[in-house]
């Protein structure tokens, strides 16, 4: 299938499916910055069935924007809560400093969800930051339980979709 485009200030960008080892000096930027590559890992991209996309500077091949799912149970509580199955767990959600703001992330989300539901994933969810609650919800996710802080990242809180939901609307979200 033909890469998603995308205008942006810093020129032309292709939305698509990457390696997963092409995203991880953004995700060090801009998630990891106490770590080094090596210590930040593939952070789940190694599992089975995990899909990495990108959203990559047409012109230089730089990737500004990335997230990844892969396969993953959903915590015991919020399993309880939702039976929608299978579960895929979206991580590494990070658009480049300069770029955020833009549509980048939302693009990126949205072939993401593409991505989980072409491969029968009916439940996403994810150990969302604080502070990008709100853009998650705007892209049809909800917040379930407390929030908890994570040792030199800050508080997070679980998110969650199903990926066949539609807007009032009937437009997917
Ligand atoms: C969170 C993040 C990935 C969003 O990517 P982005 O490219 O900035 O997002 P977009 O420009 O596509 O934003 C989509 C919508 O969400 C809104 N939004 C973006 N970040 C938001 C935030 N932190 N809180 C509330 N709304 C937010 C935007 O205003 C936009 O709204 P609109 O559709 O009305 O215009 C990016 O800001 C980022 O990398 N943040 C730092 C790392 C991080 O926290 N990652 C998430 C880890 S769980």
């Amino acid at each position: 299938m033909a890469p998603m485009l995308l205008d942006s200030p810093a020129g032309l960008l292709e939305v698509r499916p990457i390696e997963p080892s092409a995203s991880l000096r953004l995700r060090q930027r801009v998630l990891r910055p106490h770590q080094s590559i090596e210590e930040m890992g593939l952070m789940g991209s190694d599992r089975p069935g995990a899909i990495v996309v990108g959203a990559v500077l047409r012109a230089s091949g730089e990737v500004v924007g990335t997230a990844a799912v892969a396969p993953e149970e959903p915590p015991p509580e919020l399993a309880a809560h939702v039976a929608a199955r299978p579960a895929w767990r979206l991580r590494s959600m990070a658009t480049a400093p300069e770029l955020q703001g833009g549509g980048v992330g939302s693009a990126v989300l949205r072939l993401a969800l593409d991505k989980v539901r072409q491969a029968g994933g009916a439940l996403l969810w994810c150990n969302a930051r604080l502070p990008a609650r709100g853009f998650y919800e705007r892209a049809g996710f909800s917040a379930f339980g407390s929030a908890w802080e994570e040792e030199a990242i800050g508080p997070h809180i679980v998110m969650w979709r199903l990926t066949s939901e539609t807007r009032g609307d009937g437009h997917e979200r």
